[in-house]
């Protein structure tokens, strides 16, 4: 059974994954709304990824026989100034969720949860490659500068993005 605090933090995470999914799928729509197919279709893919994680965490806490409530998720922006500006706040949104999942593993340790701990540390990697790959996005953008035949050629290679292999994620 799980102690009422990691049931209480790992309850608030569920609805932090929820709200990144929500995040990317704004994304989704005002790249849309851009014709950036391509970066559309790379949020889409990452929108899903959010839920995954959140799915993760939900069976993992009805596996320790704790009861997941869910709560509000609250609206997420609607309009970003640029392409390079929606990226950046997607790679800060990351860096926030490094931050809540490390607090969350700093808990579990404390707290003597091995197993929660061992989650954990499933998110912490994930979490390396999450922002690695957002800033990578985020560097070729800020290369091209508002050029936009190297929109053009970003937003096709984002295109290419496939499903990533299930690791881990329930
Ligand atoms: Fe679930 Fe992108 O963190």
């Amino acid at each position: 059974m799980l102690k009422a605090n990691l049931l209480a933090a790992l309850t608030q995470q569920i609805n932090e994954e929820y709200y990144s999914s929500y995040i990317y799928q704004a994304m989704v729509a005002y790249f849309a709304d851009n014709h950036l197919d391509g970066c559309a279709h790379w949020m889409r893919l990452q929108a899903q990824e959010e839920h995954d994680h959140a799915l993760k965490i939900f069976d993992y806490v009805i596996s320790r026989g704790g009861r997941v409530v869910l709560a509000e998720v609250k609206a997420p922006p609607k309009d970003w100034a640029s392409p390079q500006a929606a990226f950046e706040a997607a790679l800060a949104h990351e860096k926030l969720m490094t931050t809540n999942i490390t607090k969350l593993a700093d808990l579990a340790q404390s707290e003597k949860d091995h197993a929660t701990n061992n989650l954990m540390q499933w998110y912490v990697t994930e979490q390396v490659e999450e922002e690695a790959n957002v800033d990578d996005i985020l560097s070729k953008l800020k290369m091209v500068g508002g050029d936009g035949a190297g929109l053009f050629l970003i937003d096709r290679e984002l295109k290419t993005r496939t499903v990533a292999p299930a690791g881990g994620a329930a």
